[in-house]
């Protein structure tokens, strides 16, 4: 656990909290493998909706595309989420979406901070990978049984604390405000801002509008990969169900559901995104 680190703790976590159902049942571990895998645990053993798993500490925490996410002991917020919204298999995007804003929400309300997000699933700042979300989805048939979001947010992390290598650069919150961040409100303003986003998942609003609106990706020449090919074209915008919508230089327009983006030239502003190892 790094020096300015307070642990958290489900009472702590709950006080105050204010929610209807995120985080009635909330699990908090001091360590734990992976906050999805036993929230997946949960949701098989028919955990409620707004079920939340949190933890100090990962020893497998994953990223996406089959990569492990790392933080130090007491660093960042580590959490999962368990729901059962009625989205169809073409709409599971919109939770990552409604997230990655319930995320933007509650890092602006308690630092300030203005929150950009990267095309599918990071958080970025002042150029930096600060989060990621990670959404797995169980279906059977075209039904949806349950879906976990994972949320890793590093915040009391310097770019030396993060591992080398990264597949772009990292950094935590209290890096690019120059102080530390007090976990638990933040964690609290998080959960309250993800059962807002939620509900007006649920009542039929996609995302997707105010979600591009805070793409630093869109008006990018980007490069699409991790799906078996790499796509070159111009990240125009995204439909409602948050699938990229590149055009290409032929001049066709393609839709793209999942990948990893690489900007090809350097934005106005320095674009420099990572998290993952
Ligand atoms: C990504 O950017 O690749 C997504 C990273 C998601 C990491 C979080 S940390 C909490 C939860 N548990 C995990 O094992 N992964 C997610």
């Amino acid at each position: 656990m790094s020096a300015t680190a307070e642990p958290l703790s489900a009472a702590a976590v709950r006080d105050g909290l204010g929610t209807r159902f995120v985080g009635a049942t909330l699990l908090y571990y001091p360590h734990i493998g992976s906050t999805n895998d036993e929230a997946r645990r949960l949701a098989e053993e028919g955990a409620a909706e707004g079920t939340v798993v949190v933890t100090d500490h990962q020893t497998a925490g994953r990223g996406r595309l089959g990569r492990s996410w790392r933080a130090l002991p007491g660093s960042s917020l580590l959490l999962s989420l368990i729901f059962r919204p009625a989205l169809a298999p073409r709409q599971v995007q919109r939770l990552t979406m409604a997230c990655s804003l319930a995320v933007a929400d509650a890092v602006e309300g308690e630092t300030g901070l203005a929150v950009g997000l990267k095309w599918p699933n990071d958080v970025v700042l002042a150029g930096y990978k600060v989060g990621g979300i990670l959404a797995e989805i169980v279906f059977s048939g075209q039904q949806l049984v349950y879906a976990l979001v994972g949320i890793g947010l590093n915040v009391n992390l310097a770019a030396d604390d993060l591992p080398g290598g990264l597949l772009v650069p990292a950094a935590g919150l209290s890096q690019v405000l120059g102080r530390p961040v007090a976990r638990l409100p933040l964690l609290q303003a998080l959960l309250r801002a993800v059962e807002v986003r939620y509900e007006a998942l649920q009542a039929g609003c996609s995302p997707s509008a105010e979600w591009a609106r805070r793409l630093v990706t869109l008006g990018q020449p980007v490069a699409v990969s991790g799906t078996g090919r790499v796509l070159a074209g111009m990240a125009e915008g995204v439909n409602e169900d948050g699938a990229l919508l590149v055009r290409l230089a032929d001049g066709r327009l393609e839709t793209v559901l999942a990948g990893d983006v690489t900007l090809r030239q350097p934005a106005a502003r320095p674009q420099r995104h990572g998290g993952d190892t």
